[in-house]
């Protein structure tokens, strides 16, 4: 096809190079509209001015991704996916690959990691309230993020083959037999055989090497597309596209390009920071981020005692146990947990305050919000204990069976914090929001 002809693009910052390295742009922009989403994304794209702390994290997660893509590559190349051979190569990579240790442990640790900037990242949604129209598509892509970012950390935990790679999958999988009707044929179907095995390993190989990776990739980029179509929120929750000078930019807005590309290197540069300490001194973390049951090799014949799923699942997971049996099946706690994450995706419309941002909502939602995340943090330790050790902290209130009481009523709260949103946030005593952001 015929190159269009475009006007010459100036290149003013390169110095010596100027004329040749603004010749190669316009020679690439005649056939590619590279100058146009350099304007669109970065040096014309109107952020408001008064980001904080918390607008770190989703460039943060983008970092995480990459991470874990990057790393996940090395691993591919001496990892083996087959059921004899696969708990081997991991302890080769280990101890034979040069800088194997390194790459293995920025994958494992890097998937905590991942987490823990999502999960701030979602918290910042909450707080600002930017899931709110018209940013409502832009958070169901993020909650099917989550969802993929949870298939791909249960898929690469099978693939070390330790007792809790095999035992976990066993017991997840097993879950899926409690659906009424289609439950047994559907669980067979997922492992390819009437228990985890290697046509188990194979296909969940498949899935976190590339189908789920891929999906991810997918949705960050549509994920970004539908951010840059309305607009970042921001913390105090109001739209700066409605304040704009004579030529049509937002008065409170500066370009991403350069001010939140420098501002966002630096908080890449502090994360990497935590992250190598981590890294070098904890990489374990005690067993929250690797555990130790994993470190033995897969064994079918013995069950370990206490089968836990990493953190960023154990408040599911104590949903799941929290909800007691009927008819003696276990589906009612399957259900709950599938609930507990599929409310997520009703929160633009559950929410009904006349604010966005936490900053101007009144003491009601504050409240909920507060009480919320203490129950979700509570529900993530207790989904860590087995049950018969609930006791072991403190007198009273961890005893097990108070335990199960504790994580029944913490599952309540984390319900009501949706379901009654549409009632306290509409009634609750709202501030005024500014006009103009509160820089
Ligand atoms: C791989 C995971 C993810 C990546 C790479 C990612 C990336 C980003 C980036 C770069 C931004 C703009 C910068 C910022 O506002 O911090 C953003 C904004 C946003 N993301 Fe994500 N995100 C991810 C997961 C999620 C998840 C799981 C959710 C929610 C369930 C979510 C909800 C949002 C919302 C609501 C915004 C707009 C925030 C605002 O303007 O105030 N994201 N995301």
């Amino acid at each position: 096809m015929a190159a269009t002809h475009k006007e010459p693009v100036n290149i003013t910052c390169v110095g010596p190079l100027n004329g040749m390295a603004s010749a190669l742009i316009t020679w690439i922009d005649q056939r590619f509209p590279l100058m146009e989403n350099w304007r669109s994304h970065l040096s014309e794209y109107y952020a408001p001015k008064n980001f904080n702390f918390w607008y770190y994290f989703g460039v943060l997660s983008m970092l995480a991704l990459v991470l874990q893509i990057v790393t996940g590559i090395f691993l591919t190349m001496h990892y083996k996916p087959e059921a004899t051979l696969a708990f081997a190569s991991v302890e080769y990579i280990m101890r034979e690959v040069p800088f194997g240790w390194l790459v293995r442990y920025m994958h494992s640790t890097g998937a905590s990691a991942f987490f823990i900037v999502v999960y701030l990242h979602m918290f910042r949604g909450l707080l600002y309230g930017s899931y709110r129209k018209p940013r409502e598509l832009l958070w169901i892509f993020g909650v099917v993020i989550y969802l993929c970012m949870m298939g791909e950390a249960f898929f690469g935990y099978l693939l070390p083959w330790g007792q809790m790679s095999f035992w976990g999958a066993q017991v997840i999988v097993n879950l899926f037999s409690t659906i009424p009707l289609i439950g047994p044929d559907l669980s067979l179907w997922i492992r390819g055989d009437y228990v985890v095995s290697d046509a188990t390993l194979n296909r969940f190989f498949a899935f976190h090497v590339i189908a789920i990776p891929l999906a991810l990739l997918g949705l960050v980029a549509a994920h970004v597309l539908a951010l840059h179509e309305v607009g970042s929120n921001n913390p105090d929750g109001i739209e700066i596209k409605e304040n704009k000078d004579a030529q049509g930019r937002p008065l409170d807005g500066i370009p991403f390009f350069p001010y939140y590309v420098v501002k966002d290197m630096y908080g890449a540069v502090v994360f990497l920071i935590v992250f190598a300490i981590i890294l070098f001194f904890m990489p374990e973390m005690g067993g929250y981020f690797l555990e130790h049951n994993n470190f033995v090799p897969a064994d079918p014949l013995k069950t370990p005692a206490h089968i836990a799923p990493v953190w960023y699942f154990t408040p599911y997971y104590s949903i799941l146990r929290a909800v007691p049996p009927m008819f003696n099946s276990q589906f009612p706690g399957v259900a709950a947990m599938g609930a507990a994450t599929m409310i997520l995706f009703l929160l633009p419309w559950l929410d009904r305050s006349p604010v966005k941002s936490i900053r101007y909502k009144g003491p009601l939602f504050k409240w909920a919000l507060a009480v919320f995340v203490v129950a979700f943090l509570v529900l993530g330790y207790l989904g860590t204990v087995p049950t018969n050790e609930w006791g072991q902290f403190g007198d009273w209130m961890f005893r097990a069976e108070r335990a199960t009481v504790a994580a029944r009523f913490l599952t309540a709260i984390y319900f009501l914090f949706f379901l009654l949103m549409p009632w306290y946030s509409q009634i609750d005593k709202t501030k005024p929001e500014p006009k103009r952001v509160t820089a």
